[in-house]
């Protein structure tokens, strides 16, 4: 039997990705707590199946004082940093907590890492940190162009996380993973949103002409390469994930309508969101080979099976009913 390795202490646990990484890694046996505020975006039902395996502090990462508590009950030896405010469009309409949790609440964490000796910070960030790229591909030493506020949130708390790497020594590490999709995606993102819709019977809203490309990552394939970086990883690299699998938003929508068996009139497009970004596309070579990390779940096996899980999750889709 495996013997507990680490104590790890999970920012946005109780989110989209932070909850595959807990269901993951509490798989391996790790000794897991959580630190989630349960925005319209967490839910602990994503976490059902690992119930009471794991600790958990309804915590906003902004609480100086609340943060700083549990570092000191739970004495953490690795942070994975997922907490943060995801929406592109809500960004747009007002980009204050963005700025608050991705920027300060990242700040706060670092601090308390620094202060508490943590041995390794995973610092989660995005793709669009770079903004768009209409041929070719962004290296991990490629410029930051964020085009969103959201966007900018993310590179400005890189750039934090790579000035304490230097200026404290601070054990960090950043990875950049591609558009991610799979089971339990809170339905404002694309896939979900168009599943959504679609089961009620309602038009699928599509940007501009729908052509905008994204690198789409399966949850599964996202999260266990996160895993593998935080184990083999080496302490100031940056890591860029993802899957070099492009499609245009058009031909998912229209690949999600394949698999349910409806009419493309569903479709409908809209007024372009502003300062869209046409192509998102990484090189992650180094990944590949440095740490070994390949996906397992291409696009096609990956909206099968994620259109599945809604299929059989109804329930908890409709129940989002605020959109
Ligand atoms: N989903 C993607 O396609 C994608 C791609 C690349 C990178 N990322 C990054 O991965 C991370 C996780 O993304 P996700 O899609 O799972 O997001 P999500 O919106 O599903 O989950 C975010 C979680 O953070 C929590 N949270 C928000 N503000 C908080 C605060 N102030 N204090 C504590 N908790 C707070 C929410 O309650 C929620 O549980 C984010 O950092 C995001 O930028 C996401």
């Amino acid at each position: 039997m495996c013997s507990k390795l680490y104590k790890i202490l999970i920012t946005g646990g109780a989110g989209f990705i932070g909850s595959a990484f807990v269901r993951h890694i509490i798989r391996k046996e790790y000794d897991v707590a959580i630190i989630d505020k349960l925005t319209y975006a967490g839910d602990l039902e994503r976490l059902k199946e690992v119930r009471k395996k794991y600790k958990f502090y309804k915590v906003d990462i902004c609480n100086k004082i609340q943060i700083e508590s549990v570092f000191k009950k739970e004495k953490p030896e690795v942070i994975v940093h997922f907490a943060a405010v995801t929406h592109v469009d809500r960004s747009i309409e007002d980009p204050t907590s963005f700025i608050k949790t991705n920027v300060r609440g990242t700040q706060i964490l670092l601090d308390a890492s620094r202060k508490y000796r943590i041995k390794k910070f995973i610092h989660i960030s995005t793709d669009e940190v770079y903004g768009e790229i209409k041929r070719g591909d962004f290296s991990e030493n490629s410029s930051l162009r964020p085009s969103s506020p959201y966007a900018a949130s993310k590179a400005s708390a890189d750039l934090l996380v790579k000035a304490y790497i230097r200026t404290y020594n601070f054990p960090a590490i950043i990875i950049r993973p591609s558009n991610t999709y799979g089971p339990w995606q809170y339905p404002e993102k694309l896939i979900p949103l168009a599943i959504l819709k679609t089961l009620r019977n309602e038009n699928i809203p599509i940007y501009g002409d729908g052509k905008n490309i994204r690198e789409w990552l399966y949850v599964e394939d996202c999260v266990d390469g996160i895993f593998q970086i935080l184990k083999r990883g080496e302490i100031g690299e940056v890591y860029n994930l993802g899957s070099g699998d492009e499609r245009e938003n058009i031909e998912v929508v229209k690949e999600i309508l394949r698999i349910l068996n409806r009419s493309e009139n569903l479709i409908k497009f809209v007024g372009d969101r502003p300062g869209h970004d046409i192509r998102y596309r990484l090189n992650s070579e180094k990944v590949y080979r440095e740490i070994g990390w390949e996906t397992k779940i291409n696009f096609r096996e990956g909206i099968n099976l994620t259109v599945d899980w809604y299929l059989k999750h109804k329930g908890w889709l409709l129940g989002k009913q605020n959109l």
